[in-house]
């Protein structure tokens, strides 16, 4: 129980079935821990009467409380949380990236804020395509040119004046103070660091600050960001401006133009956050009345969710030790990740077929192509079509795309829960760890974001072997396709579960898997996980599921693979009793929920 003595307030509660009554399959399966996992896993949720926030790093949910112990409301503490992390967590949490944020306020009001990166006004389609034709491997995911317009310091700051409480200066203070005083080395990060190592010791400020200058941190060091934290000031006194406009842009546009990177002053002054419309959808399982609220494009994975969620709705889920129930929910993945590849990108310039694909019709359309005894083979699983709902859905003629293997170690997702039932989901980014490894001379590193983009058509991108539509070709200004599904459930229109994950397309399968247990099966965090994204053609599994489940799974037809893990849910439940937040910080690393 080592997490569970880190927080504040220990939940009497199992993180199981909080929402769930009488389901069979509740607390049915307790995995053992993963073998990279060197803690035993908690059973147990961290309960807050008032306020609970779930990130990563115990000292990112700590600044989280103390600002709403303060008064601040969840949006207010989401962004200083957001700030803490890019701190504490360099890995993930940033200012030099991008991310969604999905807010509920207790009166009812949602809103998505959108600070996803953009492709700088010099990019070009074929940028990272060599004189020989092939798609260069590096360019995007590694150094300067890797790096995509950084959009985290607007949005967050029009997230707070938005829906927050207080001022920027206050919420900034607690990132500030842990980047000028310093915080403590953990041995995850000492280990991490040096297997960024080769990464991080070619760009001079990276080797200096997150190499001790080439001696490495121990655990038990002091980490201190001095030019991070001259930066968190001077954000703090002039707003996101300073970031755009300001001193902080000329430093990294200077290095930039030195160094080949393409982002430029005008890019960054041009930099705009989308507030858009959160995606929404109503169901009903278990006598009560859920609604979804989560991420609409440039994410994939809001529309994934809600699709796949609407294909199972009426079928049995026993539970993740039945095959049966795997077997349905692969086969819809597979199916929601062909839709994901032949028509998601950034919707400002693309007509992505959002209604069609999350419309209930076109669901049992998709729904009816499943074999409920045996796996389809993902060479006949085509892309729907979503714009003829009501008529036939199959092999429609779309150009088809093929999505590889993804999941890369990092992107950070945190909960945020305040007294009076305001929730924040937000998933931010810097894409790879470590993003493209550069740090800029105003102390943050920046994001490889680009990668995301369709680096080359019918090729996979580097990172995450995705292959994507033209609609998510590179073009100067347009957001690369993001899988990042930041999502709030409301249960009989009370607020409910705030959820999301890291994981590249894992997401998504992560995503919708703690949506699906908290609603129907229990076991919201702990339950193991598995993934299939279409191509290629398996079910990854994490390696608690029994070798007897694997064996029916294969015995149908389905190929897999084992995983150590997929995705990491740092989630709040809201008990319908008591109406207490139930923090849960996945127990597949070391973050931390913490309450009061
Ligand atoms: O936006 C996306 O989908 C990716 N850039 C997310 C990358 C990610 O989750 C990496 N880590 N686990």
């Amino acid at each position: 129980m080592l997490r569970l003595q880190k927080t504040t307030c220990i939940a009497s509660l199992v993180l199981t079935a909080i929402a769930v009554s009488g389901s069979p399959a509740a607390n049915a399966h307790t995995p053992a821990k993963p073998a990279e996992v060197s803690k035993p896993w908690p059973q147990q949720a961290v309960r807050g009467v008032h306020g609970m926030v779930a990130t990563d790093q115990t000292l990112g949910s700590q600044v989280g409380v103390d600002i709403m112990k303060r008064g601040g409301n969840a949006v207010d503490a989401a962004v200083a949380t957001a700030f803490a992390l890019a701190v504490v967590e360099p890995a993930a949490g940033n200012i030099g990236g991008g991310g969604f944020m999905v807010i509920r306020l207790a009166d009812g009001k949602t809103a998505f804020f959108d600070y996803r990166e953009v492709a700088p006004g010099k990019a070009t389609r074929d940028m990272y395509i060599g004189k020989d034709g092939k798609l260069d491997e590096v360019a995007p995911v590694i150094g300067y040119h890797s790096v995509a317009v950084p959009g985290t310091v607007a949005g967050l700051e029009l997230a707070l004046k938005t829906y927050g409480t207080m001022k920027l200066a206050d919420v900034m203070a607690p990132a500030i103070r842990l980047a000028e005083d310093g915080f403590t080395v953990s041995a995850k990060l000492a280990l991490e660091l040096e297997e960024e190592r080769p990464g991080l010791k070619n760009f001079q400020a990276s080797k200096r600050i997150f190499l001790n200058g080439g001696k490495m941190w121990k655990a038990g060091d002091t980490l201190k960001q001095a030019e991070l934290a001259a930066t968190l000031k001077r954000i703090a006194r002039n707003g996101a401006a300073e970031f755009y406009r300001g001193e902080t842009a000329q430093m990294l546009v200077s290095e930039m133009s030195k160094n080949g990177g393409l982002v430029s002053l005008e890019d960054l002054a041009n930099y705009k956050v989308k507030v858009r419309g959160v995606l929404h959808a109503k169901y009903d399982s278990g006598g009560h009345s859920w609604e979804v609220l989560t991420a609409p494009p440039p994410s994939s994975g809001g529309v994934a969710v809600i699709e796949a969620l609407n294909m199972l709705q009426g079928v049995p889920l026993k539970g993740w030790d039945d095959p049966q129930s795997v077997h349905m929910v692969a086969e819809t993945m597979q199916r929601v990740f062909a839709d994901r590849a032949a028509y998601l990108a950034d919707p400002d310039f693309s007509d992505v077929p959002v209604a069609g694909l999350t419309a209930p019709c076109y669901a049992k359309e998709r729904a009816a192509t499943i074999d409920p005894e045996n796996a389809s083979s993902s060479t006949k699983v085509k892309a729907g079509d979503p714009r003829a709902c009501g008529s036939s859905s199959s092999n429609a003629s779309v150009s088809q795309t093929i999505v590889g293997l993804g999941g890369g170690r990092h992107t950070t997702h945190f909960s945020v829960v305040d007294a009076a039932g305001n929730a924040v989901a937000s998933t931010y980014t810097l894409n790879a760890s470590y993003g493209s490894h550069v740090t800029c001379s105003a102390g943050f590193l920046l994001n490889d974001e680009m990668d995301d983009f369709t680096t080359q058509p019918g090729v996979p991108n580097s990172l995450y072997g995705l292959m994507q539509s033209d609609a998510n070709a590179i073009a100067p200004g347009h957001r690369p396709l993001s899988s990042m599904t930041p999502t709030i459930l409301l249960r009989d229109g009370k607020l409910s579960f705030v959820t999301g994950s890291p994981g590249g397309p894992m997401i998504i399968s992560a995503t919708l898997l703690s949506v699906i247990n908290w609603m129907r099966l229990g076991n919201a965090i702990n339950a193991p996980r598995f993934h299939h994204q279409w191509l290629p053609d398996r079910i990854l599994m994490e390696s608690e599921f029994p070798a007897a489940l694997e064996s029916a799974l294969n015995a149908r037809g389905h190929h897999t693979k084992r995983l150590a893990r997929i995705g990491l849910v740092n989630a709040i439940g809201i008990d319908p009793q008591t109406g207490e937040r139930l923090g849960a910080a996945d127990p597949r690393d070391e973050g931390a929920a913490v309450g009061y």
